[in-house]
């Protein structure tokens, strides 16, 4: 029998990843601080997503989610947020049209501050120093100082993941969002790629839509047109921080991580018994769970029971990262086990985490091609077991980084160092971003 829930009761697990604070008193402080302050997300707008992936659960709406592997403090900039606002928004538009339904947009943005890690320590030059654990915790700066676990970088992350919230609300909310405009840029892409040719034909039909709509008077000046709905994702990672900005919603009496509308568990801890799975039980969010080809199935199932013990379509997304190699053999028994146990979950492909490889100029790199090979595959083994591919997850950025080998462009190993910025996984750019919207499209295409 479960003890009742609270959003201490996570402290008597075993909690995994979590920073060493060197300084117990201050973290101490900074989360009763932290517990004071406003909530980022509002109970209101968590259940309206979690409405919008119930639909996606049923067919009738598509989950796309993406952003940075690792939000930096440093990049916390208007150009930086507006530009990964953009090209989510671009997807999204393609995705739409393509597969006649809404596109339910989710950021990695605003929250996204802090990672899971390998080892707790790594060697550089000669030198044992504690692992970078994302800004929330320590500097990316390989120095012994600079990776001391500091409680003050999760007060510095609060502020900055509201300051981009308010940003991300002003743009969606303001016209920057609105359809024509997101279109423009769509064709301007459409123009520059050496692949153009190929994406023209349905931006041109998403001309003629919108054409057909203003030609018999339809008023662009209304809100479905002008704004988009657009909501926040994290890793749940560092749990006293979660707790803090966990509220009791005045007008139901339910638990909210107010952190961001939507939360994730990681593949490294998702224990069934452990701290993570404990506190996410009992927030009432709409809740992620990497799946990498490690896992269990009875361990997976359990899990997804004891995290939406009433079934309710909309709370549990499973976002699988299996590999373009193993995603043939690691997917379908999944599938088939969620079936058969009649569990109600959003099947979402994130095609980024296992496709990772070491360049040979030393850069930890990805393939456009095996990005795009696992979400093929993705789509098709969904089909043929008669379930609903629903979502994609994606590690993106709106910048001109070179991360990613592949695409139109042909990025190639030897380009990776010309503009290599990622502190943690690298990303798709804009470019690469766009283009595999366009993939997706002649996939679901309806
Ligand atoms: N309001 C709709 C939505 O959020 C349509 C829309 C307006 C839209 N601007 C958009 C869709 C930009 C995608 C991208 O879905
Ligand atoms: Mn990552």
């Amino acid at each position: 029998m479960l003890k009742e829930w609270t959003k201490t009761s996570w402290h008597d697990y075993p909690a995994l990843q979590q920073p060493k604070w060197p300084d117990r008193q201050k973290y101490d402080q900074v989360l009763a601080s932290l517990s004071t302050l406003p909530p980022l997300v509002f109970a209101g707008e968590i259940r309206e997503l979690k409405k919008l992936l119930a639909d996606a659960v049923a067919g009738r709406a598509f989950l796309l989610q993406g952003g940075d592997c690792s939000e930096e403090f440093a990049h916390c900039t208007a150009p930086n947020i507006r530009e990964t606002l953009k090209v989510l928004l671009q997807m999204a538009v393609i995705l739409t049209y393509a597969g006649g339904k809404p596109v339910v947009k989710v950021g990695r943005i605003a929250g996204q501050y802090a990672k899971p890690r390998s080892s707790d320590t790594e060697i550089v030059n000669g030198v044992e120093i504690p692992s970078y654990r994302g800004d929330m915790c320590n500097s990316a700066e390989p120095t012994p100082e600079a990776r001391v676990p500091d409680p003050e970088r999760m007060q510095k992350g609060y502020f900055l993941s509201a300051a981009t919230l308010n940003l991300l609300r002003a743009f969606t909310r303001g016209g920057f969002a609105a359809l024509h405009r997101v279109h423009a840029w769509n064709q301007e892409f459409v123009k520059q790629s050496p692949m153009g040719r190929s994406y023209e034909r349905l931006a041109n039909q998403i001309s003629q839509a919108l054409n057909f709509m203003e030609v018999i008077g339809i008023s662009t000046d209304v809100p479905q047109l002008k704004q988009a709905h657009f909501f926040t994702s994290h890793e749940a990672l560092f749990l006293g921080y979660e707790e803090s900005l966990t509220r009791e919603d005045s007008t139901t009496g339910g638990w909210y991580d107010c952190s961001a509308h939507m939360l994730w568990i990681g593949d490294r801890t998702r224990q069934l018994d452990g701290a993570h799975v404990e506190f996410l039980r009992g927030v009432l969010n709409p809740l992620g769970m990497k799946v990498g080809p490690q896992y269990e199935t009875d361990d997976i199932l359990s899990i997804i029971e004891r995290l939406n013990p009433d079934n309710e379509p909309g709370r549990m997304t499973l976002i699988t990262r299996f590999g373009a190699g193993k995603i043939d053999c690691c997917l379908p028994p999944l599938i088939r086990a969620v079936k058969r146990a009649g569990l109600n979950v959003l099947w979402c492909c994130d095609p980024m985490h296992a496709n990772t490889f070491t360049a040979a100029s030393g850069h930890k790199t990805r393939n456009f091609d095996d990005i795009l090979s696992e979400l093929r595959c993705f789509f098709e083994l969904n089909w043929a077991e008669g379930t609903i591919p629903g979502g994609v997850h994606f590690e993106l950025t709106g910048d001109n980084v070179t991360e990613c080998i592949g695409g139109a462009r042909q990025l190639a190993d030897e380009q990776l160092s010309l503009n290599y910025l990622t502190t943690c996984d690298p990303r798709l750019n804009a470019e690469q971003s766009l283009e595999m919207a366009f993939q997706i499209a002649e996939m679901i295409r309806t």
